[in-house]
């Protein structure tokens, strides 16, 4: 099969590679069918993230379809159309118990285009198959579903809920990338009075307006403290979620807040940011932190299947599997191509001789 293939910082070639096969009874081996790429992936390619070795194949967020299943999987069969997502869940372990699967010590948690191979590829082994991929219904597209499988379960658990948005909530989301937009649209389930989002980017900002943002502040322009303070009768916001991973948005969201809110970090830190516990000690501030547990994507499923939410705006541009370089390309330059999310198709013409070969092997 072929699949894009990191081989050390700066380094990623799609190129043909041998066919997963099931390693151990729990798994499942998955055509896929749409995938997509994440920021993430951008900083593995920079070797941010060490734990990823070269011959990896990249990629965390996947629809596809079951080709095979080993000989424990009991709830899925060659056919079944799935979302494969950014979190495996052994199911087992203290943490998937109390549904934080993003921190799962039984050999879950973020492994695919980490520490396993990933789903940009024309096929994939998913471990503990019966308690990851959740099934999809069929009048849903797959460019409704892809984007469950990181980006809105992040932005809704680590920043909506975390931040304990409530109705009439002012917000300030900082940083509006793909993770700052699905704040955005997922704050918008819980009513909140007013969105402020903030980014450096003026295209970003037009997008965020767009997924429904009332105010936007381009903060290397503006001062953002005396904007958002102005807006506020001088109080700061009830919530700020950080969706950057830089020290100064950091700071900037612990600074945005009235005494007694909250601040929900998203970002990706790779430096140290400072606390300023000499100010924030008396403010009763809630400051949290996280990695994604999906454990809300069977809800936000229901509300795209009854059409309450709708993820379709963040497909920006479109390519087949086999153009994934392309697709890198102008995921990776954002700033001139406008990209949010590109959605990546299953190409068919391989797929019927592997399906041949696995029913005959059955
Ligand atoms: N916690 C998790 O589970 C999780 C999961 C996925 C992604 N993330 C992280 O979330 C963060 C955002 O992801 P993304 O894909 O949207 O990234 P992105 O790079 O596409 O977007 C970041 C945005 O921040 C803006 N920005 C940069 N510097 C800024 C500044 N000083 N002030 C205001 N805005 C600024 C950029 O213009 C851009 O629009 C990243 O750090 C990513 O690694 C976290
Ligand atoms: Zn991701
Ligand atoms: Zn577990």
């Amino acid at each position: 099969m072929k699949a894009l293939v990191y081989h050390g910082p700066g380094q990623r070639v799609w190129e043909t590679v041998p066919d997963p096969a099931i390693q151990d009874p729990t798994d499942a081996i998955v055509r896929i069918d749409t995938s997509t790429i994440c920021g993430t992936d951008l900083h593995i390619l920079k070797g941010d993230v060490p734990e990823v070795e070269p011959g990896r194949i990249l990629g965390h967020e996947a629809v596809g379809t079951v080709v095979e299943t080993g000989d424990a999987v009991t709830t899925l069969e060659p056919g079944d159309r799935v979302l494969v997502s950014c979190i495996t869940s052994c199911g087992r372990c203290r943490f998937c118990k109390e549904g934080r699967y993003g921190l799962c010590t039984g050999g879950g948690g973020w492994i695919f285009g980490h520490l396993i191979d990933g789903l940009q590829a024309e096929f994939a082994r998913v471990p503990f198959a019966d308690t990851s991929v959740h099934k999809l219904p069929e009048d849903l597209t797959d460019e409704q579903v892809i984007f469950l499988a990181d980006i809105l379960p992040t932005s809704y658990e680590v920043g909506v809920l975390a931040g304990r948005i409530e109705p009439g909530d002012t917000v300030a989301i900082v940083g509006a990338g793909p993770i700052g937009l699905a704040a955005v649209m997922t704050a918008r389930l819980l009513t909140p009075g007013s969105i402020i989002v903030l980014d450096i980017a003026d295209a970003r900002l037009a997008k965020a307006r767009e997924f429904g943002a009332d105010v936007t502040i381009d903060n290397a322009q503006a001062d953002p403290l005396a904007a958002v303070m102005d807006l506020t009768d001088g109080l700061g916001v009830d919530v700020a979620i950080e969706a950057v991973g830089v020290p100064e948005t950091f700071e900037l969201c612990a600074e945005l807040i009235r005494p007694g809110g909250r601040v929900a970090n998203v970002g990706v830190h790779g430096h140290p940011a400072t606390l300023h516990l000499e100010r924030l000690w008396i403010r009763d501030v809630t400051i949290t932190t996280g990695l994604v547990d999906t454990f809300t994507t069977p809800k936000l499923l229901q509300l795209i299947a009854t059409g309450r939410l709708d993820p379709t705006p963040f497909a920006t541009h479109r390519f087949e599997l086999d153009e994934m370089t392309e697709a890198y390309d102008t995921f990776a330059d954002a700033a001139a191509t406008n990209a949010l999310k590109v959605v990546l198709s299953g190409h068919p013409v391989h797929l019927p001789d592997r399906e041949r070969a696995l029913a005959a092997a059955r």
